[in-house]
């Protein structure tokens, strides 16, 4: 049978019709076009198909389609600005040699955004925590969380910046 959903992908509203069997990753890869976000096991074992519904990390291989409808979600494809710069999670991943083959990046980068949307400060152990559904065949994981803990003080300094750029602004 056949649904209409919408929902927020990304910071805009979509509607589409889905079949109710469909699994929100099919949905995104197959019918958006939204390749970013990764199959690889296909039964929740992996991580690689991590996206953000309604600020939580969830693996998208096991989430079906239909509970979609009026979430918030958020994928590697919404992470980069505008103006093509990217998040410092995915520039952090980068500079610490957090990326080999890169297919299990996006995952990992949607688990650690959702820590770090809730907690800007955690540390290397709560890190560890978030990442551990999530596996990497190439990389080993020190790297992957070193580049997290690096994201983390960037978005931290960057948010201080602008709280004392607002402050200033406004005495
Ligand atoms: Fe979803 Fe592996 S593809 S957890
Ligand atoms: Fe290849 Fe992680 S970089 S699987």
């Amino acid at each position: 049978m056949s649904r209409n959903i919408s929902f927020i992908l990304n910071g805009e509203q979509v509607s589409c019709e889905i079949m109710e069997h469909w699994t929100l990753l099919h949905l995104l890869r197959e019918e958006m076009g939204l390749t970013g976000t990764k199959e690889g096991c296909g039964n929740g074992e992996c991580g690689a198909c991590t996206v953000i519904v309604d600020r939580l990390a969830v693996n998208s291989c096991l989430f079906l389609a239909v509970d979609a409808d009026g979430t918030t979600i958020e994928t590697i494809e919404g992470l980069a600005s505008e103006d093509g710069s990217l998040h410092p999670l995915q520039q952090s991943f980068i500079d610490n040699g957090g990326i080999q083959c890169g297919f299990c990046t996006p995952g990992m980068i949607m688990s650690a955004k959702a820590l770090l949307d809730e907690n800007p400060h955690a540390g290397r152990r709560e890190i560890q925590h978030a990442l551990e559904g999530n596996i990497c065949r190439c990389t080993g994981y020190i790297k992957i969380i070193d580049a997290v803990l690096l994201a983390a003080k960037i978005i931290r300094e960057s948010k201080k910046i602008n709280f004392e750029k607002h402050s200033i602004g406004s005495s």
